[in-house]
Parts: structure tokens; C-alpha cells; sequence
């Protein structure tokens, strides 16, 4: 097992106001929330490897493995992590658990006996429009995301888009299961490198519609770091775990830069500027 690379124990993410604004830990996720004291986590977001059969890389070079013999080594694989989340999650707490076609039917499974079939809340589908197409099949062009509840009793405030029917031109409406939220493309400027890094526009809204403010939101397999910049940037304290030890290189650096953006709003201004409005979502629902 590595060793943790910021080094304050959990116990410090029980629900106090002294606790940090945020934490890396490189380790197996496994270990790490198993680690973590039992009903500590407001919101646990997991965006695992989706069982695509290669090796993830972005033009960066930088990769990580996202290889499993079969789909009952991706189920044995992901199944002791989503009992240990659950195990980290508090009552009011919920799980968003990101993952697509490959493997969206066994995940619902797996968490509705985990979690119990009255916690299942929502299946959100994440439709981003990049990527291609095959002639014998309609393009796919979506994530799915299982959003449960630790309980019935769970913390949601249903988040607000922009309305786009001429008729509610300028005005908000609540979101719906479908978030049309553009992929991030190669020139992007919050692009970090990491390969499958989702765009803060996503992860903004699902933090502020799945974690009451100045809660715990933990990423096992946090990348490139994304949900903990989001948290951090609507108020919420975060533990991000990665095994990989350039994931949390840059993930240290994202967060190092929204510190110092939220600290020193002057000195960062022009690059936060720009990413400001990058991250903007661009919800297109119908009103
Ligand atoms: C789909 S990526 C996450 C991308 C991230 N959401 C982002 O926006 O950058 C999956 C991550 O899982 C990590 N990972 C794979 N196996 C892991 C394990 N056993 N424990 C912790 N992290 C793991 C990989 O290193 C990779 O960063």
C-alpha cells in the first residue's frame, strides 16, 4: 500500500469547522474508505474505471489501466468499494456513482442491494455530444450516473438551469435527469491532461445539488481532481484518493491554484477569468 501524501489522519474529516478545505491521499480506495471513520461523508462521488478493455492516455501521455478480464472482475472489483462508501457515508448522505453502457445495468444491481432499492434517487444521464459513431449502432453519446441515498432521508436541493424556450428566455427551471453538459474538448482550458477528466461544470452542479454546504465530499478515484475543485469552490471541505501518483500531482495543483484564487482573487485573476467562463454549464433542455 502507498503512503498517504498530505499526512493528517482521517479522524479530522468527522464535521468540524477546524477541518481542512481539502486532502489527498494516495492509496487503493479500497483501504482509504475503509480507513474512513463510519457516517463522515456528506457526498461520495466515484468515477471508476468503466471497463473499457485499454489503457486510458491522453495526449499527454499520462494513463492510467482501465483493464479487467471480464465483467465479473470490473463487479468484484467495484463491489467492496461501494460497500465501503456506504460504510463512510453519513445518513443524510448520498452516492453518485459515474459509469456508462458498459456497465450501468450490473452498478444498478450491485447498489440497489447495497444501498437498499428505496435509496435509488436517480439515473442522470450526462449527455455530452463528443466522441464518434458506428454504422450499426446510434451513437453513443451519453454517461450514466446512479445518484442513492444513504437513507430516505437524504440532503438534496434540486439544482437550477438556464431556461432555453423562448418563452422562459432568461429565466431558470429545475434541472432534469438529463444534464446536457458539454465534454470537454482538447483545447479547453481547464483541460489538465489527465485522461476521462470530466468538466467542472458537471461536477459544480452535482456537489451543490447532492452536498449540504461545508459537508465532506470524498472522490476514491479522483484523477485529476475535479470534484474536489468543485467542492472547495461552493464551500464544501473534500478527500480526494487516487492510486495514481501523477493524478494527484495534478490534482494538488488544481487545488493549490483555486486556494490561492479564493485567497488572493486579484493575483489570479486572468487565467480564473478565462476559466470561469469555460466552465459556465451549457445546459440546452427544453423548458
Ligand atoms: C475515470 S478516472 C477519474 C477521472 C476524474 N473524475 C477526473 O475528472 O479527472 C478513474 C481514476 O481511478 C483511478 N483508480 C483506478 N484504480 C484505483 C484504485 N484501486 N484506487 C484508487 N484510484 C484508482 C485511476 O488512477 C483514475 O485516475
Amino acid at each position: 500500500m502507498t503512503e498517504p501524501i498530505r499526512a493528517p489522519r482521517h479522524p479530522e474529516y468527522r464535521m468540524t469547522d477546524q477541518a481542512p478545505a481539502w486532502r489527498l491521499e494516495q492509496a487503493d480506495c479500497l483501504a482509504a474508505l475503509t480507513a474512513l471513520p463510519a457516517a463522515t461523508a456528506s457526498l461520495v462521488y466515484i468515477d471508476p474505471p468503466f471497463n473499457t478493455g485499454v489503457r486510458r492516455q491522453g495526449r499527454s501521455g499520462l494513463a492510467f489501466a482501465d483493464r479487467f478480464d471480464d465483467i465479473g472482475a470490473w463487479r468484484a472489483f467495484m463491489e467492496p468499494r461501494l460497500r465501503a462508501a456506504h460504510h463512510a457515508l453519513a445518513m443524510d448522505g448520498s452516492l453518485l456513482l459515474h459509469v456508462d453502457w458498459r456497465t450501468s445495468h450490473h452498478a444498478r444491481f450491485m447498489l440497489d442491494e447495497i444501498f437498499g432499492a428505496e435509496c435509488f434517487v436517480n439515473h442522470l444521464v450526462w449527455s455530452y455530444g463528443l466522441g464518434g459513431s458506428g454504422p450499426r449502432s446510434f451513437a453513443r453519446k451519453h454517461d450514466d450516473i446512479l445518484l442513492y441515498g444513504r437513507s430516505t432521508d437524504y440532503w438534496f436541493e434540486a439544482p437550477r438551469v438556464p431556461a432555453r424556450s423562448a418563452r422562459l428566455r432568461g429565466c431558470t427551471k429545475k434541472a432534469t435527469d438529463v444534464l446536457d453538459i458539454a465534454a470537454l474538448n482538447n483545447m479547453a482550458i481547464e483541460r489538465t491532461g489527465w485522461p476521462t477528466q470530466k468538466p467542472l461544470a458537471l461536477l459544480d452542479l452535482l456537489v451543490r445539488a447532492c452536498c449540504r454546504p461545508s459537508g465532506l465530499v470524498v472522490d476514491p478515484t479522483c484523477g485529476s481532481g475535479t470534484t474536489l475543485v468543485a467542492a472547495v469552490r461552493s464551500g464544501r471541505r473534500a478527500l480526494g484518493i487516487d492510486i495514481s501518483a501523477d493524478a494527484l500531482s495534478i490534482a494538488r495543483g488544481r487545488l493549490e491554484r483555486e486556494a490561492m484564487r479564493l485567497t488572493h482573487p486579484t493575483a489570479a485573476k486572468p487565467r480564473v477569468r478565462r476559466q470561469a467562463a469555460a466552465v459556465q454549464p451549457r445546459l440546452a433542455q427544453s423548458a
